[in-house]
This record gives structure tokens, C-alpha cells and sequence, in this order.
């Protein structure tokens, strides 16, 4: 019975075995320049993980007095409050041509997406017919009517009533 393995068979195998060889040599050296370079490149620490650990290790009764005392609470309580004042739409201003003139004159100037406009006497005669009440409230919580949709204070939630009622006092004035 002849060798199954011919001789162009078993330089092959034996080729083949060797690069097997050299390649593991190849992945074991890869592996261990990985870890050395792992090892001499410590990864930055998370700033979530710090943060969590400050709080764990914090003291539980934390200590006010001095810059952490009352007079500093009030003073972070006083620059809370005003930048709640900066929210008050146009400096809480009551002037209608103020408001109106950054704010509703997008629409009711040029009349854009049906809106009745300023001074148009035509536009305004029925809808001031209607009683003030009715277009202050129009105006303050949104209206569609026939043209159109009045957004809610015009698109700005932070205007009050007192300035809504007088900025339509304003436009109506405008229009008679
Ligand atoms: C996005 C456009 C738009 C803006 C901004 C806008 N309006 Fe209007 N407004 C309309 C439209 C459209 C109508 C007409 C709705 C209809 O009658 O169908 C309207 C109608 C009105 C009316 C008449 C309501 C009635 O009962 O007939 C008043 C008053 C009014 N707006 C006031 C204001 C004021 C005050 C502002 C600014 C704070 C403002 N609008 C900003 C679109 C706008």
C-alpha cells in the first residue's frame, strides 16, 4: 500500500504548519504590545463616574456658613429671580406699540395667513363690533376663525394679560 501522502503533500502541510506558527508568534506579540500600551496610557477618568463618587463621599450634614452661608444663598435666591424677571416678555413693558411692533406685527401688518390688518378699517369694523372683552380673549388664548389662526399670545406664552389686552387696545386703536 502506498503513502496517502505525497511528497508536494507533505511540504505543504509542513509550509502551512509553520505559518500557522508564525501567525500565533504574530497575535501573542499584538496582544502583549495592546497591554503594554494600555498600561503606559492610563484612560481619562469619566467625569459622570467622579461626579457619582464626589457625591457618595460627601458628608452627610453639609456645612452653610461663610461663602456657602445664608447671604450667599440669598444672593444665588436674588440672581435666580431676576433672570426669572428677564423671561417677562419685553421687560414686562405695557406700551402696545412696543409689542406689537416685535412681536404681532409679523402677521397683522402685511395681513400674513389671513390675519385682520392694522389700520384697515374694512378688517377690523366687525371684529371690533364684537366687544373688547371678546377680542382680548381672542388674543390671550388663541382664536381660528374665518381667515385664520391667532396663535395664543401671538406665539409668546410669557406675555401677560395686561400686555395682551394692552396691545390690543393699541391695534384697535389703530384701526377705528
Ligand atoms: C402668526 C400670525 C399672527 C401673529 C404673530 C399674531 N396674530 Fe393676531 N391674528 C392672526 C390671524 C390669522 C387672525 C385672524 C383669525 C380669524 O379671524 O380667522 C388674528 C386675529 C387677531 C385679533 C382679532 C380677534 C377677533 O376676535 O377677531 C386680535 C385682537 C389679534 N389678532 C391680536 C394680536 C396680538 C395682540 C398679537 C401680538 C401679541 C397678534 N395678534 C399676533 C394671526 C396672528
Amino acid at each position: 500500500m502506498s503513502n496517502p501522502v505525497s511528497n508536494t503533500d507533505a511540504a505543504f502541510l509542513k509550509r502551512f504548519s509553520q505559518l500557522i506558527g508564525f501567525l500565533a508568534v504574530v497575535a501573542v506579540g499584538l496582544g502583549l504590545l495592546a497591554l503594554y500600551i494600555h498600561d503606559s496610557n492610563p484612560p481619562a477618568p469619566n467625569p459622570d463616574a467622579q461626579k457619582v463618587v464626589a457625591q457618595r463621599i460627601a458628608p452627610v450634614g453639609g456645612v452653610y456658613a461663610g461663602d456657602t452661608g445664608r447671604a450667599a444663598m440669598q444672593a444665588a435666591a436674588e440672581a435666580a429671580s431676576k433672570a426669572a424677571a428677564g423671561a417677562v416678555a419685553y421687560d414686562g413693558t405695557t406700551d402696545g406699540k412696543t409689542i406689537y411692533d416685535n412681536l404681532c406685527h409679523t402677521c397683522h401688518t402685511a395681513g400674513i395667513a389671513g390675519a385682520p390688518k392694522i389700520g384697515d378699517k374694512a378688517d377690523w369694523a366687525a371684529r371690533i363690533a364684537q366687544g373688547m372683552d371678546t377680542l382680548d380673549q381672542h388674543a390671550i388664548a388663541g382664536f381660528t376663525g374665518k381667515t385664520g389662526v391667532m396663535p395664543p399670545k401671538g406665539g409668546n406664552p410669557a406675555l401677560s394679560d395686561e400686555q395682551m389686552k394692552a396691545t390690543v387696545a393699541w391695534m384697535v386703536e389703530q384701526s377705528k
